[in-house]
């Protein structure tokens, strides 16, 4: 008489995705067991809805490491592919939703960030070599829900040049249109600095490659970062983007919202530093509600060490 066998279990293109998921299922971690159980379904259902073939896995898997093998310490390609294909916006939404508090939206941090810019005095300029750009004040004010002034909150801006190039990317060690700025008691921050000119992601690796098989143009329109925040407050990562750029609706990185548009005025009676144009914008900074911060990105030397 034939000893009884335990069943195998049948594994073909549906029953697959529930033998994957009861096998995670003694994750101990439960927001990693959602996460993953979840990405498991969603990635399931995408190789069964595109029917995925094994040239395109290999494809896909190529692509991924050369992703990867991008990566340096200045240079962050996942953070770039995650951008171009809308995720990072998408989490900055995400983000802002939990919000206690109306604050002012979220974009990109971007892979230009920097810690620890100079700390600068209200009006000085975050240019550190010549320009051939318009020089322009950055000015307004930094207020919380309620429209009352933050004192001392922190206001980091960077940027790119008149020829949409960062330092960085100019010289490796270079400082210039990065500065940190602290609000006065009626919250006003004030900064002096050249008008910014959109600039193209970096095209010369595999994101680039994306780009261009897809017919897109790869353009960011011209905007200044801003970091703010303030012990207390939720901080905002977010940047002004300038309405009169011809790539103002149609971002690479899907960064511009309706409420982030802005531009120079070429004569403001109410700006600190008469006879230059400015930009003027009042940041809403909500009430800390959650821990942890608020970056869909990073300063990529904190990603890959050295
Ligand atoms: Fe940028």
């Amino acid at each position: 008489m034939a000893t009884p066998t335990k069943t195998i279990r049948a594994i073909d293109e549906h029953t697959i995705t529930g033998a994957t998921i009861e096998q995670m299922s003694t994750t101990s971690n439960p927001r990693m067991k959602h996460v993953m159980e979840a990405l498991v379904r969603h990635l399931h259902d995408f190789a069964r809805e595109v029917d995925l073939t094994p040239k395109e896995w290999i494809d896909g898997i190529a692509f991924l490491t050369a992703v990867g093998q991008k990566c340096t310490p200045n240079r962050q390609e996942f953070i770039l592919l995650s951008d171009t294909l809308g995720l990072s916006s998408l989490v900055n939404s995400l983000h802002d939703k939990r919000g206690l508090e109306d604050s002012t939206k979220s974009s990109l941090l971007g892979p230009f960030y920097r810690q620890k810019s100079p700390v600068l005095k209200a009006g000085e300029s975050i240019s550190t070599t010549a320009h051939k750009g318009q020089d322009v004040t950055l000015y307004g004010r930094v207020l919380d829900s309620k429209g009352a002034p933050v004192e001392n909150a922190s206001v980091e801006i960077w940027q790119p040049d008149e020829n949409g190039d960062y330092d960085l990317q100019r010289e490796a060690d270079l400082v210039d249109l990065r500065g940190t700025f602290h609000t006065d008691a009626d919250g006003r921050y004030c900064a002096r600095s050249v008008a910014p000119t959109g600039y193209m992601i970096p095209m010369d690796g595999p994101v680039g490659d994306m780009i261009r098989a897809q017919g897109r143009h790869g353009y960011r329109p011209a905007h200044i970062h801003f970091l703010v925040g303030k012990p207390g407050y939720r901080e905002v990562v977010t940047a002004l983007y300038l309405g009169n750029d011809v790539h103002i609706d149609s971002d690479t990185v899907f960064g511009v919202t309706e409420s982030l548009v802005t531009a120079v005025k070429q004569h403001d009676p109410e700006s600190p530093i008469p006879n230059l144009p400015a930009i003027q914008f009042n940041f809403t900074l909500a009430a800390a509600g959650e821990a942890g911060m608020g970056r869909v990105g990073a300063d990529p030397a904190q990603i890959v060490k050295k």
